[in-house]
């Protein structure tokens, strides 16, 4: 879900729907807004996208404070009602709240038994009543937001403004993030500085178990047992333009496009050729230290789950470490055996996943080595984590993620190799993998400038209503992204198998009509693969390879081709035609490509 509000001494409701606009990729299934106009709440939602919400604002009278919110359900269906914000019974108070109240159902309960009528199915509107009954004795409105939050389990970013203080929001913190935005006379408030940075680049981020009284002319903040806390702005390095479109249609395609550039930037000043290795300075690990690592572990949820995977195939290859990577929500409720010999390594586009966040703090809580693999900088994962490798992919905001999975795989190649090297990795293979990653970024373009044919095979094949993708070993991880990413925004049925299991059972399933994407590295197992097309085509299903290899003509009914590369990095190499096979065969059934069905790009519940 996305948060946005407003003080200051210009309109609130450009600022509000803007910035609803901008976070429409954390959460668009509803949205809402509430302003204070001369002492009188204004509230207006809709279900549906932001677009519907303006168009219902219309041209609404200028208000100088207000609060937005765009919503991904969790409690409660898609309806205007349930949409944010929620009003307290007089219609005093307003408040968009991102997050799970876990206690939401005693506390509606004692409300109802108090008399309080509650008018929306949601966990949120159990907050705005008790701050409401606060509000009575309170001196503030943050006090009795204070006091409020003092009964409340679980995880918010909150924001709340009142009738009777037209000049004020009050904001908390706990798990879902919140930061402010600082400019002259003007204060912002979001969930993500995606709907900041046009107006400002000073931003201070809230911490868990932090409130923050935000008025024109600045903030205070404290924490939830009353004591202040003193925080100075920082600066994003973001800016407004890398979060606009462009030339491109979509985000999605405009972020495959700047993968050459996001992986120059995962590598600038990363890559040490004298020494064929890697530096990786976040890390804060010696040598004696990385030596002592006896196993690492990478978490993570959807495509930083498979990067992850991807991750522990590098590591086990060029540092012959043990490592798996698993999901971090198993994880964290599987009560894990955590060694302290073993790395783990938590992986985030956004640094705002909560199962990942979770299983981080599970570690610590347990004595765990961890690092954060986090693309957001400032985002509560890299937070918490302290150290790791920041992947420099730049704002991603496209719901399936692209430019990050692959600068997670450049990193985890580059952290592969810092591992093998004090080990027994040699100068010959370390400098091999260290010019492979260098000359990444070029193979990359290469890939990208074969768009055209991956788009006429997706049209040739869209109309399929399942799909399998196959892989062994290196390809293995591919498949499984290429399948996650073909069904996230094509709604199309794909499943990933391991080349070697397709006759353990899948195989009954190959006809004419279910097409395999076989991934097919130039390595030792080449002939093995092309075994594995030949038995697909024997039962008479399509074929369509990706590969670097020459394969025999006729072999497959379409290849997809990219650039050789070492072939410890073929994985990363091989995921670029399947995001465009992704893209088109989405594109020709008309998808919605970056804002596809019930999903959300960051999902900060559980
Ligand atoms: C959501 C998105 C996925 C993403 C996953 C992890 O489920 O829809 O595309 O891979 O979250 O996100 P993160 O920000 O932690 O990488």
């Amino acid at each position: 879900c996305g948060i946005v509000a407003y003080v200051g001494s210009g309109n609130a409701l450009p600022v509000l729907l803007e910035g609803l606009h901008r976070l429409e990729y954390r959460g668009y299934d509803s949205a809402g807004i509430a302003v204070v106009r001369r002492g009188r709440m204004k509230v207006t939602k809709a279900a549906g996208r932001v677009a519907d919400l303006r168009e219902r604002v219309g041209d609404a009278a200028p208000a100088p404070v207000g609060i937005g919110h765009t919503r991904w359900a969790t409690h409660g269906e898609v309806t205007d009602v349930n949409a944010h914000p929620h009003t307290d019974t007089d219609g005093r108070i307003a408040l968009v709240h991102n997050g799970i109240i876990e206690n939401a159902e005693q506390l509606r309960a004692q409300l109802a038994a108090d008399g309080v009528p509650l008018t929306s199915e949601t966990d949120t509107e159990a907050i705005v009543h008790l701050v409401a009954a606060e509000l009575a004795e309170a001196g503030s409105l943050e006090d009795a937001v204070r006091a409020a939050l003092r009964r409340v389990e679980g995880t918010y970013g909150i924001v709340v403004v009142d009738t009777k203080r037209p000049d004020e929001l009050v904001v908390a913190r706990n798990g879902s993030p919140i930061v402010l935005g600082v400019a002259d006379g003007q204060m912002y408030v979001a969930s993500d500085v995606a709907a900041l940075v046009q107006h400002t680049q000073r931003v201070v981020y809230l911490d868990d178990g932090e409130l923050a009284t935000v008025r024109a002319g600045g903030y205070t903040t404290s924490t939830l047992e009353a004591r202040r806390t003193e925080k100075a702005p920082t600066t994003v390095d973001a800016a407004a333009e890398d979060y606009e479109l462009g030339e491109f249609d979509d985000y999605m395609r405009k972020e495959i496009a700047e993968q050459p550039e996001a992986v120059r930037r995962a590598l600038r000043g990363r890559l040490d050729e004298r020494f064929a290795t890697a530096r990786l300075g976040g890390l804060g690990m010696d040598a004696r230290e990385l030596r002592a690592i006896r196993r690492v572990k990478f978490l993570g949820c959807g495509s930083a789950y498979y990067a992850g995977q991807l991750g522990a195939a590098l590591v086990e290859q060029l540092a012959r470490v043990p490592s798996d990577a698993e999901p971090a929500s198993e994880f964290r409720y599987r009560n894990p055996v955590v060694e302290s010999d073993t790395l783990y390594i938590a992986v985030s586009q956004s640094g705002e996943t909560l199962d990942t966040l979770a299983a981080v703090s599970e570690l610590k809580r347990k004595g765990g080595n961890v690092l954060g693999a986090v693309n957001v900088v400032g985002s509560a994962i890299g937070r918490e984590c302290g150290r790791g490798m920041f992947l420099h992919a730049g704002p991603e905001v496209a719901v399936a993620s692209t430019k990050a999975l692959t600068n997670m795989s450049v990193s985890f190649a580059m952290l592969a190799v810092v591992l093998g090297r004090v080990r027994d990795l040699s100068t010959m293979d370390g400098s091999r993998i260290v010019n492979g990653l260098r000359e990444l970024p070029d193979k990359i373009d290469e890939t990208l400038a074969r768009e055209a044919e991956i788009a006429e095979v997706a049209a040739r094949f869209a109309a399929a209503r399942n799909m399998f993708f196959i892989g062994r070993v290196r390809g293995w991880p591919v498949a499984r992204e290429g399948a996650q990413k073909l069904k996230e925004i094509s709604y199309v049925h794909a499943e990933a198998y391991q080349a070697s299991e397709l006759k353990h059972g899948p195989l009954a399933l190959i006809d004419p009509d279910m097409p395999s994407v076989v991934i097919v590295p130039d390595d030792e197992l080449l002939a093995k693969n092309v075994s594995t097309i030949e038995q697909i085509k024997a039962r008479g299903g399509p074929v369509i390879a990706v590969t670097n290899a020459e394969l025999p003509d006729g072999l497959a009914d379409a290849v997809l081709r990219c650039p050789r590369t070492e072939p410890e990095l073929d994985p990363i190499l091989l995921t670029i035609p399947l995001q465009l096979l992704a893209y088109h065969v989405a594109a020709a059934l008309g998808r919605d490509i970056d804002k596809p069905r019930n999903l959300a790009k960051s999902v900060t519940v559980e």
